[in-house]
């Protein structure tokens, strides 16, 4: 994990740097730090602790040169300090890495053994010290990065510069994204497009074992023997004012107000109400294909594995095909069985996952045929795949996932309608009405956004609990563990999801007078079910807190506080519900002071393993 950031121009190098790193700051934010030229020489500032502390650092400093890197990390070698803050400096090179170098203790034996002194505990620093070793023995910069990256095994993308060559930055990517931003006679790279939007849309997307070297105004990319590649630049539409906070304390704040925009994009251009007709830009099966799926396996980590489970029940509801579902992290090492007749669906945010990346790869080997559901253009795991389905949510910068969850969950929805209609197996009525339903969502969820300050004093009231239990059962359970979990990540507070039915075969030991329990009642077959455990937990005294579907007097009169959720079809609930568990959450943690956007530990996309 971590942030990188280049730039070759002639702006203050270190206000660019510092400008992209603080919309890098979602990949890591345990130290800091940045490598500029002055007066020919690089100068290194780098500190343990956030972005500000940095720019503190460097307030009253100025750098004449034009050439320089940053970086903002996610320790994985080495605990947070300032000696393992990057860059990492040895003889003339610097270096920002995101990624795990595999061989680094091999190699930096060997180059101790040679006389080099390390200073951090980093796998990053022996890239420095290969790249001057080398450079050292005759090679010239390139030359010597490129032998450099041909020792070395794992992940990067990385940003190098060279004392020897104040006007040449060099990027790498393996396994971890590097974009590079082509602006008006300045040159950038970044882990991610947001970053320098401010100064350019116009990317070009490496790939794996490619290296892009920076200097006199271009950017030449090549792979490893040093054959220069034709990469077409692509325009990416995201304005930089969609990564900014526009008013809101904090971006999770802002994305969960922009999700019923949000999911309009998600919808927009895919479905045709009147004709009950689905198509998506770059996935499109034939009836026969279709019918030849043997099943579906969907693939995901963390939130966006939630939004596998609700998927599982849309596809199964509506299209019949039976759906496994897979934590990414567990999915390669079991064996699974996929074959030519499975489709498989990753799902991912960043699209950048290292899990599910690999998880992909190994659906690819076992012959699937893949499908990402992703939000970022053309990142990773939306180009391995064989065909992929933007959710067009926008750039989401909270640690915490909330859009790109919810306009996942449309998109499912909408993959779930398209099997189903090629299949057959629903009637075009059907379609057509479900269709309907869906348009209804975003403004139904406008309807719940304009009660955010009842969840807040709903939020204060119970900011102080020490646990909290998220009850939900079919289609909703997932949703009971998305609502623990977004609880979890940003508040600190320990909650867990259950599916309701499950609460007497264990958890209902925990429950006493001091515990809150979240119930989700929707209008489906499992409703009189989850009634009947609000009243066990009232029995034992527990505090009930329901979301429920419709304004039901009956919950009304037995919950402890109830939140009214709109009525919809069963398989859309889940996305209503969401967004006042998302407020919960949310709120909670702003009341205990909690960094929202930058919760501790965490990293917004997890490109290790
Ligand atoms: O980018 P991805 O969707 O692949 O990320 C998967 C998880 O790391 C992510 O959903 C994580 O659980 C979030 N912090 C949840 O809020």
């Amino acid at each position: 994990m971590c942030g990188i950031i280049g730039y070759l121009g002639n702006k203050n190098t270190a206000t660019v740097l510092t400008e992209g790193l603080k919309r890098l700051e979602y990949r890591g934010y345990d130290s800091a730090g940045i490598a500029v030229f002055h007066d020919d020489c690089i100068q290194i500032r780098r500190t343990e602790g956030k972005l500000a502390i940095l720019e503190q650092m460097i307030s009253k400093e100025s750098f004449n040169g034009h050439t320089g890197i940053g970086h903002t990390r996610w320790a994985t070698h080495g605990k947070p300090s300032d000696r393992n803050a990057h860059p990492h400096k040895a003889g003339g090179v610097a270096v920002v890495h995101n990624g795990i170098i595999e061989n680094y203790l091999h190699l930096k034996k060997t180059l101790q053994n040679k006389g080099h002194v390390f200073n951090s505990e980093t796998d990053t620093e022996v890239i420095s010290h290969l790249i001057n070793d080398l450079i050292e023995e005759g090679c010239s910069f390139e030359d010597a990065v490129r032998r450099a990256l041909q020792q070395l095994s794992g992940s990067y993308a990385l940003g190098i510069m060279f004392e020897g060559e104040k006007k040449k930055l060099i990027g790498a990517r393996n396994e971890s994204p590097l974009v590079v931003g082509l602006g008006d006679g300045e040159l950038f790279i970044a882990s991610d497009t947001p970053a320098v939007l401010n100064y350019t849309r116009e990317f070009i997307f490496l790939d794996d074992g490619q290296i892009v070297v920076l200097s006199d105004g271009k950017a030449a990319v090549k792979d490893l023997t040093g054959k220069t590649l034709r990469i077409e630049p692509r325009y990416v539409d995201w304005s930089p004012l969609m990564a900014e906070k526009g008013g809101y304390k904090h971006f999770m704040l802002k994305e969960i107000f922009e999700q019923p925009e949000a999911m309009i994009n998600t919808i927009r251009g895919r479905v045709s109400r009147e004709k009950g007709a689905i198509s998506f830009e770059d996935f499109s099966l034939r009836k026969k294909q279709i019918e030849a799926l043997r099943r579906v396996a969907i693939v995901a980590c963390g939130t966006s594995f939630h939004a596998a489970m609700v998927g599982r029940y849309m596809i199964e509801r509506l299209a019949g095909i039976p759906v496994d579902i897979d934590i990414a992290s567990e999915f390669r090492y079991r064996n699974p069985l996929i074959d030519k007749g499975t489709l498989m669906v990753v799902i991912s945010q960043s699209g950048e996952t290292a899990d599910t990346r690999a998880a992909l790869r190994e659906g690819k080997r076992k012959g699937a045929l893949s499908l990402a559901i992703c939000n970022v253009v053309e990142s990773s795991i939306a180009r391995e795949s064989d065909h992929v389905i933007y959710t067009h949510a926008g750039p989401e910068i909270g640690v915490a996932s909330t859009k790109a969850f919810i306009t996942q969950l449309v998109a499912l929805y909408l993959l779930a309608l398209y099997l189903a209609k090629g299949k057959g197996s629903i009637e075009s009525g059907t379609v057509r009405n479900l269709l309907a339903e869906l348009i209804r969502i975003p403004g139904l969820a406008k309807d719940l956004l304009r009660n955010a300050s009842e969840y807040q004093t709903l939020a204060r009231k119970y900011a102080s609990a020490r646990n909290f239990l998220y009850l939900g059962r079919g289609i909703n359970y997932p949703i009971a563990l998305e609502g623990a979990l977004k609880l979890k990540e940003i508040s600190y507070i320990h909650a867990e999801g259950y599916p309701a039915g499950e609460m007497k075969h264990g958890p209902i030991a925990l429950i006493d007078r001091e515990m809150p329990v979240v119930v989700l009642v929707a209008n489906d077959d499992v409703r009189e079910k989850v009634m009947g455990n609000i009243e066990e937990v009232r029995a034992r005294d527990g505090i009930v807190i329901a979301l429920a579907s419709g304004n039901d007097p009956e919950i009304r009169q037995k919950a402890d506080e109830l939140i009214p959720i709109p009525d919809t079809a069963p398989l859309l609930s889940p996305i209503l519900f969401t967004i006042p568990l998302q407020l919960l959450a949310y709120y909670v943690a702003d009341f205990k002071g909690n960094d929202v956007d930058q919760p501790r530990n965490l990293a917004k996309s997890v490109t290790v393993e």
